[in-house]
């Protein structure tokens, strides 16, 4: 941009803000030695509004004075909004007032969702123990049993990202009271058929675990219900789950394939399903369903799916046949009992972690308390091919699922085939692994995994294109991708393309890249992680 294009925009993103934090601090001031000091009565609003009036007096009285029109300009516009929010006190227009606020408040959203967010290269390794928050699909599910059943379930680990927050919120909608004190989710449970109409649409956020599994919860009810998501929500195919349901009696339509979904009120009938993709969220969509039919449900898969809900049933005290690994049973109507549900960490989460403490060098990642589950291992199973360092040290089991401390330590990748069952195994841990792949020295070739283009994003694309954009030499393919890899990382800018793991994912690239990393949407990370960037600060350098 050219420098006045640079000076206008930068006098509204930066100098109003030093200019409106210096003026606050001043207004506030002005009341010490006249009443209660206010410095004894401040919160953390007071402290993040003026923490940039503690910067550099003279830089800034020089920066001010040499931009001065343009922030002269901006200081006009903000004395105008002052203006319109004491008009609308003085007037005690509350709709005037909430326009501005409502105004503001979307802005806000926007720029810690949109915003993009530098992450610069390691200079040195990553050492000490990370928190991996609690697995997501665990997580769904325990909440989704625990309002199913009879009596008080307790859940602790919750994983603090925004996709099981959805599924907690969309239980309230119906009835379920639940209390939340940071991981730890008491829910009160209303029994299988105590669940209430919905006053409105039932928002599921970014979450395709939340939607497909409360079509199965939702099927065969006496109401009708709507279902819904955001933008990227709204892309991702339904028919996979709608037409199973469907086939055991369920009225359900979705939007040309996606959401919204409608629910009509209907009658279960038990019944034999056999699913054209492998798919854990439509398995445990039947299986929920068929507790509420007469009888015995049966789904069977294409290829075997992570199995936490057949894991987790027997502890609400509802049992499930596994004639084999491709086929799961349930007998309804049934009865959940209440439980107490420990949530073990996320590999899909660990993924980062094991890659980045790979590919920095001399790094030492303690990764504590993940889940072990065989469907959930894939990752690693990769990452060990790849030639990673990666210590398993087996803890005691949380409920059903295998537990392990994971400890990594850096060292020299090479090119893999990522491909059939192995490719399933890991298929939310494709970004990270592509981020792997770029520094393995060969090629690795991922195939098999046409799924990523309905995830979150086309995360083929979105990481053929942000790979692409930091020099790497990628390949797309429909179902996959070729990346020549063990060439230097050049930074720049990536796109997150709405979808956590693939900001994540460049996160993670970011920490070997020559420059800083400039990811576009970072903010989308609290999906699944709001505290996966602080956890990087902590480990840089070595604090834990
Ligand atoms: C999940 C199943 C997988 C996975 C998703 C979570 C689950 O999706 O990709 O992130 O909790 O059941 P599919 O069921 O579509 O394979």
């Amino acid at each position: 941009m050219s420098p006045e294009e640079h000076d206008g925009v930068l006098a509204a993103t930066s100098h109003l803000p030093h200019v409106a934090a210096w003026a606050l601090a001043r207004a506030v001031a002005v009341r010490r030695g006249t009443g209660p000091d206010p410095l004894h009565f401040s919160g953390p609003s007071l402290r993040d509004m003026t923490r940039i009036a503690g910067a550099s007096v003279e830089m800034w009285r020089d920066i001010l004075l040499a931009n001065g029109a343009a922030v002269m300009r901006e200081i006009g516009i903000f004395r105008d909004e002052l203006d319109e929010m004491a008009a609308a006190i003085e007037k005690r227009d509350g709709a005037r007032l909430e326009a501005v606020l409502g105004g503001a408040r979307e802005f806000r959203l926007a720029l810690e969702r949109e915003a993009g967010q530098s992450v610069e290269p390691a200079r040195g390794p990553l050492l000490g123990v990370v928190r991996i928050p609690g697995d997501k699909s665990i997580g769904h599910r325990s909440l989704i049993l625990g309002a199913l059943a009879e009596g008080v379930t307790e859940i602790r680990g919750l994983s603090p990202g925004e996709d099981n927050a959805s599924t907690l919120s969309v239980l309230g909608s119906l009835g379920v009271r639940a209390s939340r004190d940071g991981d730890r989710v008491t829910i009160e449970g209303v029994g299988a058929g105590g669940l209430q109409a919905p006053t409105q649409r039932l928002d599921c956020g970014n979450s395709g675990t939340t939607i497909r599994m409360m079509c199965g919860v939702l099927a065969g009810r006496s109401f009708e219900v709507t279902l819904d998501g955001d933008d990227s929500l709204r892309r991702r195919p339904m028919e996979r789950v709608a037409a199973p349901l469907r086939s055991l009696g369920a009225v359900i339509e979705t939007t040309d394939g996606c959401p919204p979904v409608r629910i009509g009120p209907g009658r279960l009938r038990a019944g034999r399903v056999e699913l054209d993709v492998a798919s854990a969220q439509v398995k445990t969509a039947v299986l929920l369903a068929g507790l509420q039919a007469q009888g015995k449900t049966t789904v069977v898969e294409p290829a075997t799916s992570r199995d936490h809900t057949e894991r987790l049933l027997p502890m609400f005290g509802v049992e499930v046949e596994r004639p084999d690994a491709r086929t799961s049973r349930v007998r309804g109507p049934a009865v959940l009992r209440a439980a107490s549900v420990d949530v073990p960490g996320d590999p899909s989460a660990a993924a980062f972690w094991l890659v980045a403490g790979s590919i920095v060098p001399g790094s030492r990642l303690e990764l504590r308390g993940v889940s072990m589950n065989p469907t959930r291992t894939g990752a690693l199973d990769v990452l060990l091919a790849m030639g990673a360092r990666i210590e398993i040290r087996r803890r005691p089991p949380a409920g059903r699922e295998p537990v392990a401390d994971l400890v990594v330590e850096a060292s020299e990748l090479r090119g893999i085939e990522v491909v059939g069952e192995t490719m399933l195994r890991a298929i939310d841990e494709f970004p990270a692994l592509a981020v792997a792949a770029a520094v393995a020295h060969g090629q690795t070739r991922f195939a098999d995994g046409a799924e990523l283009r309905v995830k979150e994003s086309d995360r083929i694309a979105a990481m053929a294109a942000g790979l692409g954009d930091l020099g790497v030499d990628v390949e797309e393919s429909a179902d996959g991708m070729i990346v020549r890899g063990g060439a230097e990382l050049a930074g720049g800018a990536v796109d997150a393309c709405g979808d956590h793991r693939i900001a994540m994912a460049f996160a993670v690239a970011a920490l070997v890249a020559r420059r800083p990393v400039r990811i576009r949407g970072a903010g989308v990370m609290a999906v699944s992680d709001p505290g996966f960037l602080a956890s990087l600060e902590r480990v840089r350098g070595g604090a834990s």
